[in-house]
């Protein structure tokens, strides 16, 4: 298998930077704009605290700080935290330190990435991607455990997702050990962006796209695969709280022997006009039917749905026209571990008349229930506004296991340090 290690160009020469592929430690001095300044340092606490209040530039947070303090007196460690208001964070995008880039030809395989400075990128304006949308986008996070270490979820499955899809839109695509490498990386490179635990997580944004220039409709002639990262908060700040969905029966997201099975761009451009006319009437998202026999439940704009009945959890079957969470992958883990029965199968949508429970799934939410879903103008109610006993149980179980609060017997944790 071919190996990429992350490196830096492009960067002034007085900087220090020092990658170790081995350790998978990349370790590197801050960026430009901070070198003037101490950042990093492994003091007893009381007197990093001191250290800490003199920097002007950058926040600051020493592990466990406001949440456990008998962690707070056995740890000598800190990090660094860039300078924003970590409470008020949401997800929008709040730019990093670098970004990874690694190209290639077509016909070739990607080689080499390197770290770049955050910025912008140059593209022709006849790429690939901006004419004809050839392009992929991934999502994952990137968490602060209470130690101070950091974790990922799952990144592999991110990287298999992207190999499926670059294979359907004809694109070559980085290894599953480039890809993960390429995270790494990155998230390393940006660590002071990681929110202090509890607040938040380090989204991370892959982004494979054709950007060579085409006029005729042809395969780009040059790919890019990109990542960049930005701190997000909690979708639920104060504890998860009920979504209400709109049943649209005349948008389709996808439809059979398309692309709604892979995390294509033109996929999300194209509920954008259904989603934002949902949102002015007052519901949070769409839920979207099957185009054949506006029956079946696909999806909603980027996330999986769930159906609970007793101690039957249903969610339709991937064929094609729905993504492959790997929330969904988990939660049908999750759920069986805890004795419930999973289906993953045609769910018509009358079966949302007699259900217990609607939730959704992904990166973003987790776990998000559903209070309502208006279905040809008739609201149909979950949980009178309270959130199900069966989401909030794996909304908290998914949660727990992802920020290393307990024990990773699936294996799905990365920790980075
Ligand atoms: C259309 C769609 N469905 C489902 C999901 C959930 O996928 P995951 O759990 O991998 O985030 C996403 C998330 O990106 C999505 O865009």
């Amino acid at each position: 298998m071919e190996t990429t290690g992350g490196f830096f160009t492009g960067l002034q020469t007085d900087h220090n930077y020092l990658v170790s592929r081995l350790s998978r430690a990349f370790r590197l001095l801050p960026p430009r704009i901070s070198t003037e300044k101490k950042q990093f340092c492994q003091l007893p606490l009381e007197g990093l605290r001191l250290q800490f209040k003199k920097m002007s530039l950058f926040a600051s947070y020493s592990e466990h700080n406001s949440i456990d303090q008998e962690a707070v007196i056995k740890s000598d460690r800190a990090y660094e935290l860039g300078a924003i208001d970590w409470d008020s964070l949401g997800f929008s995008l709040t730019p990093t330190d670098y970004m990874y880039v690694m190209k290639c030809s077509q016909g070739q395989s990607f080689k080499k990435g390197e770290l770049q400075r955050f910025g912008i990128i140059e593209l022709s304006p006849s790429a690939g991607v901006l004419n004809y949308g050839q392009g992929l986008f991934e999502g994952l996070k990137a968490q602060r455990k209470q130690d101070g270490k950091i974790l990922l979820f799952r990144p592999e499955e991110n990287a298999l997702r992207m190999r499926m899809g670059a294979e359907r839109m004809c694109m070559p695509s980085p290894t599953v050990e480039q890809f993960v490498d390429a995270v790494t990386a990155t998230v390393l490179a940006n660590k002071r962006w990681i929110p202090p635990p509890g607040k938040g997580s380090l989204y991370i944004r892959p982004l494979l796209i054709g950007s060579g220039a085409v006029l005729s409709l042809v395969p780009s002639p040059e790919y890019t695969f990109l990542i960049y990262v930005s701190p997000v908060g909690n979708y639920f700040k104060e504890g998860i709280a009920p979504i209400h969905l709109l049943i649209d029966t005349e948008v389709h997201r996808a439809v059979p022997g398309g692309t709604g099975g892979v995390k294509t761009l033109g996929n999300y451009a194209s509920v954008l006009k259904a989603q934002t006319t949902a949102q002015a009437k007052g519901y949070t998202d769409v839920l979207y039917l099957d185009c054949v026999h506006k029956k079946y439940l696909e999806e909603v704009s980027s996330c999986n749905v769930f159906v609970v009945k007793g101690n039957v959890i249903s969610t339709p079957a991937i064929k094609g026209t729905i993504l492959p969470g790997i929330t969904r992958k988990s939660i049908i883990d999750v759920a069986r571990s805890q004795g419930f029965q999973v289906e993953e199968r045609l769910v018509a949508v009358d079966e949302l008349l007699d259900a217990d429970e609607v939730f959704c799934t992904g990166t973003a939410v987790v776990v998000s229930p559903v209070g309502s879903i208006t279905y040809h103008g008739e609201r149909l109610s979950y949980g009178n506004g309270e959130v199900g006993v069966v989401s909030q149980q794996l909304y908290s179980a998914l949660t727990r296991l992802q920020m290393g609060l307990t024990d990773d017997k699936m294996n799905w944790v990365v920790e980075l340090n």
